[in-house]
């Protein structure tokens, strides 16, 4: 005998399209029905486009995220006795923050697991970047996990597919009925993930601007605010930073160049604007672990953050002396004028180094290591003509030109510097 469905999915969806709150155990049955397969995937489909247009209550977020939550395995780190904090960022075009911030953070006794993806489409993954060096695994069992949070503090590794499975179908789902946009459900499936990881805090990035999943400056404010909210609702502690992605972060785009550049801020250098989030988002995670006071630059400076990367490396097998992937084949581009670099726009880089094989089109595909874009100079920064502006690195020739195409009317050199903006905009708490 089959077992009696409690609710209809058409009185749910109905509920939400004519502007209504819907009910605790109808939501959750909704996500668990669509998750076993009862719930068809048009009817999803419909709902998920009626929260687009209609929106969420905050209570009703907390439900769908407990829901997707409640559909795959919880991890706790409760016996480690250490207190752990996470940062997620909405991604970017240059954002390799993550390599010098978590081995930074576990320099102060903090532990940091850091389960992280591969990239899909302009923005680039943090497992594809750390497989660029030599023996390096991103895959670890969840006793690995656990022993080196406990002893190196520090761990980035692949999400285990068992957390949150309900997002995974739903966020197929709206890629393809138009739906992605949806904040409730950006923030339910973003947290969900971050929740079921364990987290004791989360610091989250949530970037605006042309590079950004968010373009829009209010939006990504809302987004910010509905998953503080979210994770304060659910017992983690949870702030966030507002930061500009209208340029490149650093001056590396790919893999291997972004594994680089995070050694050099590891190494007490680094491009300023890399150092100054880092820094910004450290403070936000050491002030979550009840270390306000921590002096995150002296780490970067002493060699303790350095160190703690060595560790984390080692750990996974990785060999952090050894020589980083070196492309085949570049291209230089030059200034043709005197002036001062006034715009770089980052979607465009993103895409061109995605082009040159940085970045994957299907999950599936591999990337190019050593592809990417490595930057010269940064809008604001002079150039004389024939100084090179930025190198194309790639194993094949041939990509060039489609870079090139996404790279036209991308940046631009003009008389005067750009008014400098902001790079953290605000901080968003509960
Ligand atoms: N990233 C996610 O994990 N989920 C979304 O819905 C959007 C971005």
């Amino acid at each position: 005998m089959t077992a009696v469905e409690p609710f209809d999915a058409v009185d749910v969806i109905r509920a939400k399209r004519d502007g209504g709150t819907v009910p605790e155990d109808a939501l959750r049955w909704m996500v668990d029905a669509y998750t076993r397969g009862y719930v068809a995937d048009a009817q999803m489909a419909s709902f998920a486009m009626a929260v687009l247009l209609n929106g969420m209550e905050r209570d009703e977020i907390r439900v769908m995220t407990s829901a997707m939550i409640a559909s795959g395995e919880r991890m706790s780190f409760a016996g480690l006795g250490k207190t752990t904090v996470d940062k997620h960022s909405t991604g970017g075009v240059g954002d390799k923050i993550t390599l010098p911030l978590a081995p930074l953070v576990a320099a102060f006794g903090v532990a940091v697991p850091q389960l992280s993806g591969r990239g899909l489409g302009h923005t680039g993954g943090t497992l594809d970047k750390l497989e660029s060096i030599p023996g390096w695994r991103a895959a670890l069992s969840n006793e690995e996990l656990f022993a080196q949070l406990e002893g190196v503090g520090a761990v980035i590794c692949a999400a285990g597919s068992g957390l949150a499975p309900a997002d995974k179908k739903l966020y197929a789902l709206r890629d393809v009925t138009g739906t992605v946009e949806a904040i409730p459900l950006i923030a339910s499936s973003i947290m969900s993930k971050k929740i079921a990881e364990g987290t004791g805090a989360l610091v989250l990035d949530v970037k605006f601007g042309s590079g950004a999943f968010m373009r829009d400056v209010d939006k990504a404010r809302e987004l910010a605010r509905t998953m503080v909210a979210l994770g304060t609702d659910s017992g983690v502690a949870t702030t966030a930073l507002l930061t500009d992605m209208n340029t490149p972060l650093g001056l590396a785009i790919g893999n291997a160049n972004e594994v680089r550049e995070s050694v050099e801020v590891l190494a007490g250098g680094g491009p300023a604007d890399i150092v100054e989030l880092t820094v910004a988002l450290a403070r936000e995670m050491l002030s979550l672990a009840g270390q306000p006071d921590a002096d995150v630059e002296e780490a970067l400076q002493d060699g303790h953050a350095m160190d703690a990367w060595r560790q984390m490396i080692r750990a996974q097998d990785g060999d952090p002396d050894a020589a980083l992937p070196a492309p085949r084949e570049t291209h230089t581009v030059v200034a043709d004028a005197d002036g001062v670099v006034s715009r770089m726009d980052a979607l465009p880089f993103g895409v061109a180094a995605w082009r040159l094989g940085a970045g994957r089109a299907r999950a599936e595909d591999p990337v190019v290591h050593a592809a990417g874009i490595d930057l010269h100079v940064k809008p604001g920064e002079r150039v004389a003509a024939g100084q090179p502006v930025f190198t194309l690195l790639a194993d094949d020739g041939n990509r060039f030109a489609r870079a090139l195409d996404a790279l036209d009317g991308a940046w631009e050199i003009g008389a005067e510097a750009p008014a400098s903006t902001p790079l953290v905009l605000e901080r968003i708490t509960a």
